[in-house]
């Protein structure tokens, strides 16, 4: 394990073969305040974890308009805006009712118009990587997608990916435009979307697995991991990125944290090699 923690050892991937990043990311979901609502507790600590990002080789950033809502975008910009070599991905298609309340809109003119917010948020002409919140299932898909095809015709994101969707989704979006990433939830723990990855990597599509640590769980002892962390010298948490790391080249996972400790713990993961048995071991 390298002595610095750096993301780059996670390796890189192009997102729609064209924006390189390293592939240990980070979410910017929980920078935020109590049911991702508000302003975050330890308003430094946030701040001072954004800007460790570019020292410790993390340049892929996740966040959303309705984290905060605003607020996750509004500490990316202050911390590292001008962004350099980062790119900042976010998201819109959902709304918030309140903490810990999340709502589908997908009427195509609430996309464009949350995009052009989360341009003036981020303060950037062009957003890097702009993904599909959620389905909205009271709208047709087509004509959700049909708003990510004008965002890239309009030039005002560069590339564009779904999130929480199935193999049948990314095949309808794939007719409308390139989709470049998806987001659903997986873990170690849980690999309901074994197919979607399965398609991405066969696809070249960047798979991003949100809730990579199952909010914290999977980086607390007592689990199958302790074993093979204790015999590594590392933490749980860290055996349960670097399988991640490990399952596919196109697997971009993005652990969110508010602390700058856990920030430094999770990339040094991304310098851990797992053995073929221990990775086999820890599928099953
Ligand atoms: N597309 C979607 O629908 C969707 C949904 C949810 C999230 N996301 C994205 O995915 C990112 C990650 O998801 P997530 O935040 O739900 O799950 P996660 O990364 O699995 O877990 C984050 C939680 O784990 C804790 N944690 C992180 N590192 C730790 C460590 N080393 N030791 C102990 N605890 C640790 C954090 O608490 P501390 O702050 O105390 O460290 C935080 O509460 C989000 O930031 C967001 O960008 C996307």
């Amino acid at each position: 394990m390298a002595s610095t923690p750096s993301a780059r050892s996670s390796g890189t991937f192009r997102i729609g073969g064209e924006i390189e990043i390293n592939r240990l990311g980070f979410g910017a979901m929980r920078i935020t305040g109590k049911g991702v609502w508000g302003p975050p507790h330890d308003r430094a600590e946030a701040i001072r974890v954004l800007r460790r990002l570019p020292e410790i080789g993390v340049n892929f950033i996740d966040t959303a308009d309705s984290y905060g809502p605003d607020v996750s975008e509004e500490l990316i910009r202050e911390a590292l805006h001008p962004y350099g070599a980062l790119t900042i991905a976010t998201k819109a298609g959902l709304t918030r009712p309140g903490p810990d309340h999340w709502l589908p809109n997908g009427s195509p003119e609430y996309l464009i118009a949350q995009t052009r917010k989360s341009l003036r948020k981020l303060g950037v002409d062009r957003i890097d990587l702009w993904q599909l919140h959620r389905i909205d299932s009271r709208v047709p898909r087509d004509e959700q997608f049909g708003a990510v095809r004008q965002l890239l015709d309009d030039g005002l994101i560069a590339q564009a990916g779904l999130s929480e969707v199935s193999v049948d989704d990314i095949q309808a979006a794939s007719r409308v435009f390139k989709v470049a990433t998806v987001q659903n939830r997986y873990n170690l723990g849980d690999r309901a979307s074994e197919d979607v990855l399965n398609y991405c990597e066969a696809n070249g599509i960047g798979f991003i697995p949100w809730y990579p640590l199952a909010a914290g769980s999977l980086a607390r002892s007592g689990s199958k991991l302790d074993g093979i962390a204790g015999k590594l010298g590392v933490t749980p948490g860290q055996v349960a990125l670097a399988w991640a790391l490990k399952r596919s080249p196109v697997m971009l996972p993005i652990p969110g944290t508010c602390k700058l400790a856990h920030l430094e713990e999770n990339v040094a993961a991304a310098g851990i090699t797992l053995s073929d048995e221990d990775f086999i071991a820890l599928s099953q």
